[in-house]
């Protein structure tokens, strides 16, 4: 395996000695510096994934919004904010994220089926870019909102186009029984309602169908139904700058083999272009195709625990740091931080963490030759991982590091207990 880059991570590879790198780095060594559970993130990768999406737009009128949600770490957002994409925020906690990290409020779009009053006042106060509308009882608070600011709102409504975007059913947007956008039927409509308010400007439409998207077809199909729908708004006298796709490509957990970025980009251009919109502002909202293969989750095995049933390799991280198997039944893969010798036993074990839930698992019948004391790498752990994090069993929340080629800089510090007793209170 010396040399080679493991399928869907070009950033990570064993070198000739067996070990595991990010980039020019070894992992084990990062972890000895820094301890268990440790974030690690490549910059190359995450910048690698981005040119992706910047070479599908080369030439086009196309603003990339970072979906901050899959990753908000502030060295995360400052990389991004720096290669030039602007923010897709779903909250008044991601916006003041985007505001610390040096990022642009015009390049903000707020998306969220429940933004509040304050949030709203202060994201006109920042100058964000563009309000996602997800409701008509949201554009009658926005407008009231903005009327009292003296202010007007750039909206764009955002549009439940109803495709099945085939994927797991809790990260599944655009169908008819989810909770988010207008329904297709009721677009028009709400447009002209909207169009006619004092407090807000119309600017944009905007759809997302889910995330971990493998195939082209949802896309395609979102595609034909949205610009349907930009036709009938525009002759009904409304203009519409721009068209927000959302994001939701997929990556590759376990031989997923969704498409490249400007692959699909060449195929939805084509679309556009033949349709008549190909000048038109275009923006996307991607978040786990820009992270979650440049970072992975080193831990360390504290106990090897054989069963007659299965046997448990329990390690230092857990579902507060990693949730998504826990939430999802979300598969990652976990290799060993040396490639094993040969001739190595290997046993099938469930990879458990500490906390008290047998639903806190990270992988399940993984043939793994491990020893107590070494260490492993959860991979695809960029995306969806330290932002979906928490505290859970008083557990404190795990380091991060971003690699440069061979280094390594500290992003965040490992929680403290002082960090998470602050702003508690005895009786
Ligand atoms: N735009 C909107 C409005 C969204 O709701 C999302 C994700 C995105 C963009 C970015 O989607 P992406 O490109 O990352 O697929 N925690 C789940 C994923 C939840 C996605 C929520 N919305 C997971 O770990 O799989």
């Amino acid at each position: 395996m010396s040399h080679a880059s493991l399928p869907g991570h070009p950033f990570v590879h064993y070198a000739d000695n067996g070990q595991l790198h990010v980039e020019n780095c070894t992992v084990d060594a990062l972890a000895a510096q820094y301890g268990t559970p440790l974030f690690v993130y490549s910059k190359g990768a995450m910048l690698a994934a981005l040119a992706a999406y910047q070479k599908g737009f080369a030439s086009r009128n196309a603003q990339i919004c970072y979906a901050m949600k899959a990753n908000s770490s502030l060295a995360v957002l400052q990389l991004f904010a720096k290669a030039g994409c602007g923010f897709d925020i779903v909250s008044g906690g991601e916006l003041a994220r985007v505001l610390a990290a040096g990022g642009d409020a015009a390049k903000v779009i707020f998306s969220g089926v429940g933004k509040t009053r304050t949030e709203m006042r202060e994201a006109l106060e920042a100058g964000v870019g563009c309000f996602n509308v997800e409701s008509e009882a949201e554009i009658d608070v926005l407008n009231d909102v903005a009327v009292s600011m003296g202010r007007k709102a750039p909206i764009s409504i955002r549009v439940n186009p109803n495709v099945d975007p085939k994927t797991h059913p809790y990260i599944s947007t655009g169908l008819k029984g989810n909770k988010f956008g207008v329904a297709h039927e009721r677009t028009l409509a709400t447009y002209q309602r909207a169009a006619a308010l004092p407090g807000l400007q119309v600017v944009g439409i905007d759809c997302h169908i889910g995330s971990q998207i493998t195939e082209e077809t949802p896309y395609l199909d979102a595609m034909d139904r949205m610009l349907d729908l930009v036709d009938s708004i525009e002759q009904a006298g409304i203009p519409i700058e721009h068209i927000d796709f959302g994001g939701g490509l997929g990556i590759n957990y376990n031989g997923d083999t969704p498409p490249a970025a400007d692959a699909l980009w060449a195929k939805l251009l084509a679309k556009l272009d033949a349709r008549g919109f190909g000048q038109r502002k275009l923006m996307i909202e991607p978040g786990r195709s820009l992270v979650g293969n440049a970072g992975l989750c080193v831990t360390e095995v504290l106990y090897l625990k054989p069963g007659e049933q299965k046997n448990f390799c329990i390690v230092d991280a857990a579902m507060n740091d990693l949730p998504r198997p826990a939430m999802y039944q979300a598969f990652h893969a976990i290799v060993p931080l040396q490639t094993a010798p040969a001739g190595a036993d290997n046993t099938v074990y469930d990879v458990v963490g500490p906390v008290c839930e047998s639903g806190d698992w990270i992988g399940r019948d993984r043939s793994l030759a491990v020893q107590a004391g070494e260490r492993l790498a959860v991979l695809s752990a960029g995306a969806y991982c330290m932002s979906m994090s928490s505290n859970y069993n008083s557990r404190p929340k795990a380091a991060e590091l971003l690699v440069d080629g061979g280094e390594a800089r500290l992003i965040r510090q490992r929680d403290t207990m002082a960090d998470q007793l602050r702003g508690e209170l005895l009786l």
